[in-house]
């Protein structure tokens, strides 16, 4: 077939107030927008100003009052417990107005925010939707996550209220998290006025009823037996649906604010011609609603498309095999896949001939999509050929909130090539620049960045930190919002991302801080610096790696403190750190300003070429740490480039 995307994107260039006007006749519009585009709001401008809307309603209202209220909505399928049920646009409506009661009852109303500290359980995406229905605004936090990242957001967010769970299932352990709840609540400087806590049959949480605790199983029946109606609440296009923390270059996140109208306005425009996908048609994102992946695919995109969503709980591996995501395909229709490449890596390592693959029919599967970290050309490659559709690899940011480049299959597919993520997607104009801010020339490598304004759907600024947004993602090169990826577009426009120009690694397709993973070292009473770099792992892309330096006089185990180090970083960030590795050095590499030198020790770790800098202060510690990775095994390149 022949592809549209080329008169498309040059359609959204000539005008594209009139391409995102076209676009927003998807949505339902209590009141229209006055102004497509309003250059002089916000940090950037905003999208669709004067509009009134909701996002719960367009969700499910909308698709109910178009008489499609039977239609499949919401599929949860739980691997780890054995449940499977299927939700109708009207069964949602029920769950969501009930949870929409309780809400309002415990005085949770616009503008007011609510945690959300869930497992890949339905009631997560119904809480969500019921936050939106009523103009609250959610920001969900992934379940990896520990007490002490629970707390900063509850903090930043100051929120009135948490929903949460009694439990997670992971494999082979139960995950308490109640007690993770309560110790986030203790450090908290912000007190919630409540915690609704889902009890799962795997493990029942004792209730703090005298600190608000309330059981949301009971609290949502009384409402669904009472058949309570709650309305959608009218809200400003402009106005925040949600806040979703990312990790930043330090320990603190960055809350992410995505509004109403552009988000809605944006996600359903790419159902359709990103995905292909056409309403009534299934679609399963296997990530979770704790990343940006999950917000705008699990939940948002698939309902505003009048598409059914599939909420898995499970692992593509180990739950029990490697078969599980060919079993969710074929029995619940999935017509399009979403993941991360690193789910694919670990169904290749289990299943390399595709063995249990061919078990299944597949017949109903028409593409997969990757994103969330560069997708290697070997695994794309070995999925092109086991699932035998288009693999594309596409890619994107929490802060950005759908593609940012792409190969939009419900346009026409583009002739791929392999290791780049294909063209720009209408709304980005995407260039490379040097770090100067000078243009540079196609196939050459440099910081990628988007011309202002961002498109619908993007961020529109950091919660209550608008200087924050400016100085770490416009400040750098005026005019453009500075993605903090580098690489390169190549002489036929399409774009190839390389690295981070930052301290974000990519670990299992989890977006992680070493920045913040060093915070929590330096926190360790013997340490007296350090640093954490991210370097490659054959199933994760990368993995933690901690160089510590301890302070003069400790003569503790060395053993002892690695192991105490790595405990404090999964008791402050959590286990989705995933930091294994730490390795006890004399002393760091750095350059005469004082700069550790963490881009050369991660290309030494990685085996890549690497230039001495020519700022090293002494380059004898370069020797030292080539010696120690050695140690451990890492196949390093101990030698500098010549000059
Ligand atoms: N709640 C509690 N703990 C969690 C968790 C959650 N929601 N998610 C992960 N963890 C824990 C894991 O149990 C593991 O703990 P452990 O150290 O005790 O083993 C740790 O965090 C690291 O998890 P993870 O990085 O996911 O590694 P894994 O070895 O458990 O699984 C993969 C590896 C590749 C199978 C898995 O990472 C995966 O499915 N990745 C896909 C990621 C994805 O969908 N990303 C979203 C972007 S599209
Ligand atoms: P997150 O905010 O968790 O979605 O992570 C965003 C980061 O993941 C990006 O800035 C990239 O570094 C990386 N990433 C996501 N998708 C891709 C992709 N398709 N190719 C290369 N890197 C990607």
């Amino acid at each position: 077939m022949h592809s549209r995307y080329r008169a498309v994107y040059q359609q959204w260039q000539d005008n594209p107030e009139a391409f995102w006007a076209e676009a927003a006749k998807a949505v339902h519009w209590f009141t229209p927008p006055d102004r497509i585009f309003d250059p002089d709001q916000g940090v950037y401008g905003r999208w669709f100003a004067g509009g009134e809307t909701n996002t719960c309603y367009n969700c499910i209202d909308r698709h109910i009052a178009q008489g499609r209220g039977a239609e499949r909505a919401l599929i949860f399928d739980s691997v780890m417990t054995g449940e499977k049920r299927v939700y109708s646009y009207d069964d949602m409506l029920v769950e969501v107005q009930a949870i929409a009661a309780v809400l309002a009852n415990l005085g949770v109303g616009k503008g007011d925010r609510v945690i959300i500290y869930m497992p890949m359980v339905a009631e997560a995406v119904f809480s969500m939707l019921a936050c939106a229905r009523l103009g609250a605004i959610h920001s969900v936090v992934f379940g990896g996550f520990a007490a002490h990242e629970l707390a900063t957001r509850i903090d930043d967010s100051e929120a009135k209220l948490v929903i949460s769970a009694s439990c997670g299932l992971e494999p082979g352990r139960v995950v308490p998290y109640k007690p993770l709840l309560d110790q986030a609540i203790d450090m908290a400087r912000v007190k919630p006025q409540a915690c609704l806590v889902l009890q799962r049959d795997q493990l029942h949480a004792p209730l703090r009823y005298e600190h608000g605790d309330v059981d949301f199983g009971q609290a949502v029946e009384a409402e669904r037996v009472k058949g309570t109606q709650v309305p959608c609440v009218p809200v400003a296009a402009t106005d925040p649906l949600y806040i979703l923390y990312t990790s930043g270059t330090t320990g603190q996140p960055k809350g992410v604010i995505r509004d109403n109208g552009g988000h809605m306005v944006a996600l359903a425009w790419t159902m359709r011609n990103i995905y292909g996908v056409s309403p009534g048609e299934t679609f399963w994102a296997a990530s979770d609603i704790g990343w940006v992946v999950g917000h705008s695919y699990i939940v948002y995109a698939p309902l505003l498309a009048g598409s059914a969503t599939v909420v898995f709980e499970g692992k593509p591996v180990g739950t029990p095999d490697s078969s599980v995501f060919w079993r969710v395909i074929e029995e619940h229709d999935v017509k399009v896949l979403f993941t991360a490449p690193t789910a694919f890596r670990a169904i290749r390592r289990d299943d390399p001939d595709g063995d249990l693959i061919y078990r299944h029919d597949l017949s109903g599967l028409r593409a997969l999509f990757l994103a969330g970290e560069r997708a290697d050309p070997e695994t794309l490659k070995w999925a092109e050929r086991m699932l035998k559709v288009p693999v594309v690899d596409h890619w994107w940011q929490t802060e950005t909130g759908w593609a940012i480049a792409g190969n939009p299959a419900g346009l026409g597919l583009l002739p791929a090539k392999y290791g780049s993520a294909t063209m720009p997607m209408p709304g980005h104009a995407v260039e490379v620049l040097d770090d100067a801010g000078h243009p540079v020339a196609a196939g050459t490598l440099g910081n990628i960045v988007i011309r202002l304004p961002l498109p619908p759907g993007c961020l529109v600024s950091f919660w209550r930190a608008d200087q924050r947004f400016r100085s770490a993602c416009l400040e750098e090169f005026p005019g453009y919002y500075k993605t903090a990826d580098a690489g390169l577009v190549d002489e036929d426009g399409y774009v190839f991302v390389m690295a981070r120009t930052d301290d974000i690694i990519n670990c299992a397709g989890h977006r992680l801080s070493t920045g913040a993973m060093e915070e929590v070292c330096a926190m360790h009473p013997d340490v007296a610096e350090c640093a954490v770099i991210g370097v490659a792992d054959q199933l994760k892309g990368q993995i933690p790696c901690g160089f510590l330096v301890l302070k003069n006089r400790v003569e503790r185990d060395h053993a002892l403190i690695s192991k105490e180090i790595v405990d404090l970083v999964r008791q402050e960030i959590g286990p989705v750190a995933a930091f294994r590795t730490v390795m006890i050095v004399k002393r760091l590499p750095k350059t005469r300003s004082g700069k550790i030198l963490r881009g050369t020790m991660q290309k030494m770790a990685d085996g890549l070429p690497w230039k001495m800098p020519a700022t090293i202060d002494d380059p004898a510690i370069l020797d030292e740490i080539g010696e120690i990775l050695a140690d451990h095994g890492y196949s390093c390149n101990r030698q500098a480039l010549r000059a």
